[in-house]
């Protein structure tokens, strides 16, 4: 499918769901308020990829971003495994297969992953609806 379509109501907070999209797992995180929090006071110099977290959300329907989906591929950016959630230094992501760290923001910070964890085109299509793709 080039496009899916995801209810994201039905994502409990603190819950992560995993779809896939054009073969590759898509992570789509309700984040909690501490979540958002740390993601969101990273000093921008310890990050080897800097991105603020609000750079890495998009705007809802009403114009406001939504800081607590995250929405990302779940791939890791050194030679693609699938990190695993709610894990590692930084209370993010975590890959096993060579030990890349990722944050709350899904941000790189700590392993040989050179990139943050990229995120895929998608847009709100209500407040509780987004569409992938
Ligand atoms: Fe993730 Fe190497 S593939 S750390």
């Amino acid at each position: 499918l080039a496009s899916i379509e995801i209810d994201i109501s039905k994502i409990a907070e603190g819950e992560q769901l995993r779809v896939l999209w054009r073969g590759a797992p898509v992570f789509v995180r309700h984040r909690t308020a501490a979540e958002i929090a740390e993601a969101e006071s990273v000093d921008m110099g310890a990050l080897p990829d800097p991105a603020t977290d609000a750079s890495r959300l998009i705007p809802g329907p009403d114009g406001a971003l939504k800081p607590q989906y995250l929405v990302q591929v779940g791939v890791c950016t050194h030679f693609g495994c699938v990190p695993v959630g709610e894990a590692g230094d930084y209370d993010g992501w975590y890959c096993p297969c060579h030990g890349s760290h990722y944050d709350t923001s899904g941000r790189i910070r700590k392993g040989p992953a050179p990139r943050n964890l990229d995120i895929p085109p998608y847009e709100y299509l209500s407040d509780t609806v987004i569409k992938v793709g």
